[in-house]
């Protein structure tokens, strides 16, 4: 068991470079699956669901191997069609599998899921559309058992725009006979990037990132290289540690665009931000102040996966906030850590409301899921005080570096053995 102490109050100064995107990067890998051809990902973020993602590869008998931080996946040799509990609880992105092995073996056997304990996290929309597409679904023992005798194109309406169930019809969707159609799919630039890389390995993917995907089935796929994009969730959380701590953070390699949800609440909060080609400025140089309300939302709304930081930053702003969370029903695990450090939250229902409070005051505090936990680190930051987090190896699922990089920006924050 690892934890980080940080001594709080260092403002941040300086550049840092964002890693390639998690949730782009986990369906890339259950999409080399589909092909005999060698994928090679490039710039691969070494954090510990990808770690899992490969050990599951592994397990269905793909040959994987990095040279430096690039991953060849070489599925030519792959025999098995059954992900084991042990596995699939390590990893909640396990379940997108289920459509690259069910198109690859005409069966699958994949224990439910796992991954951060935010909420129930169903899947029966990645069931309804994969029995659309002609997929047999029993499910026994915790397991979700697949049967097909062919794939077939159809047209799928979601019920909600769920990420994970439109990647997964699309993986089951591209080596599928004829034509498939996502209506009401999921618009995060993630799954344009999964598009794009479909593409680049020869299926016939388009209109990801507009709210309906076509899908045209093909026989065969090729190999191919690809480099995915940068991690908006990433870049987001330094943003926010900028705006808390105070000084002038630079983001490189950031989308604008893709981060305009929470710009323009860092920019309603009182940062100065600028934008210079792919690289993200803020300056932070006084006592922010609150934003009335934040909503989290599908995209290009408001994202769940930043929704704790803005809220710790919140904490600390003059003035009252009320943060509402729409996707995950128990998003909010941090809240009572953040109270240990002086923050004035109440929980009712999916909303937080805020007071804030001069600043926080270091305290020991736990993290319950990936980024409940990185907001805890960013309090401890910008705490009076020194603070440990405890249970760090949530972070490591979603952050490559993590203190490496906030004490480049001139953090003090070591990361120890418990
Ligand atoms: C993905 C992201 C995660 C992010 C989330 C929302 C990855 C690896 N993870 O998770 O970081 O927080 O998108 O942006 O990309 N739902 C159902 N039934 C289903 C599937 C989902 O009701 O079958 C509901 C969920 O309970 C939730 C909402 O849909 O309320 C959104 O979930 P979804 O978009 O599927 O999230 P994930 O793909 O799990």
């Amino acid at each position: 068991m690892e934890k980080y102490v940080i001594n709080g109050g260092n403002k941040l100064y300086g550049n840092v470079e964002i890693q390639t995107a998690k949730n782009a990067v986990l369906p890339i890998l259950a999409a080399a699956v589909l092909t005999d051809g060698g994928v090679t990902v490039l710039n691969v973020p070494r954090i510990s669901d990808v770690n899992n993602m490969v050990k599951i590869l592994a397990r269905l008998g793909c040959k994987t191997t990095f040279e430096g931080d690039n991953l060849y996946i070489d599925s030519s040799n792959a025999d098995c069609c059954e992900i084991p509990s042990e596995l699939a609880h390590e990893l909640r992105s396990s379940v997108f599998l289920l459509g690259s092995i069910i198109s690859r073996f005409q069966r699958a056997k994949i224990a439910y899921p796992g991954g951060c304990d935010i909420g129930l996290r169903p899947v029966d929309l990645h069931l309804t559309g994969l029995k659309r597409l002609g997929v047999q679904i029993t499910e026994r023992n915790g397991y979700i058992l697949c049967k097909c005798e062919k794939l077939r194109g159809n047209e799928i309406m979601l019920d909600c725009p769920s990420v994970g169930a439109t990647e997964n019809i699309m993986l089951a969707a591209v080596k599928a006979e004829g034509t498939t159609v996502i209506k009401n799919s999921a618009r995060e630039p993630e799954i344009e990037d999964l598009q794009k890389f479909l593409n680049v390995i020869g299926a016939k993917v388009s209109g990801a990132g507009s709210g309906t995907i076509v899908i045209e089935g093909v026989k065969t796929l090729r190999g191919g290289v690809f480099q995915p994009i940068h991690d908006r969730i990433e870049a987001g959380t330094f943003l926010v540690a900028g705006a808390m701590c105070g000084g002038e953070v630079e983001v490189d390699c950031a989308c604008a665009e893709n981060l305009s949800s929470l710009l323009h609440k860092l920019r309603e909060n009182g940062c100065n931000i600028g934008i210079k080609n792919d690289k993200i400025i803020l300056e932070s140089n006084r006592r922010l102040t609150s934003v009335k309300t934040i909503e989290t939302q599908p995209y290009p709304g408001f994202p769940t996966d930043l929704q704790a930081q803005m809220t710790a930053l919140c904490c600390i702003c003059s003035g009252q906030s009320i943060i509402t969370e729409n996707l995950f029903e128990t998003r909010f695990k941090y809240v009572p850590e953040l109270r240990k450090m002086g923050a004035d939250i109440t929980v009712i229902n999916r909303s937080a409301f805020v007071r804030g409070v001069d600043r926080f005051k270091g305290a020991s505090v736990t993290a319950y899921d990936l980024r409940g936990g990185a907001a805890l680190v960013l309090a401890g930051l910008a705490a009076e005080g020194r603070s440990e987090i405890l249970n760090i190896s949530h972070i490591d699922r979603g952050y490559g570096s993590f203190e490496y990089k906030l004490r480049s920006l001139g953090a003090d924050i070591v990361r120890m053995t418990v």
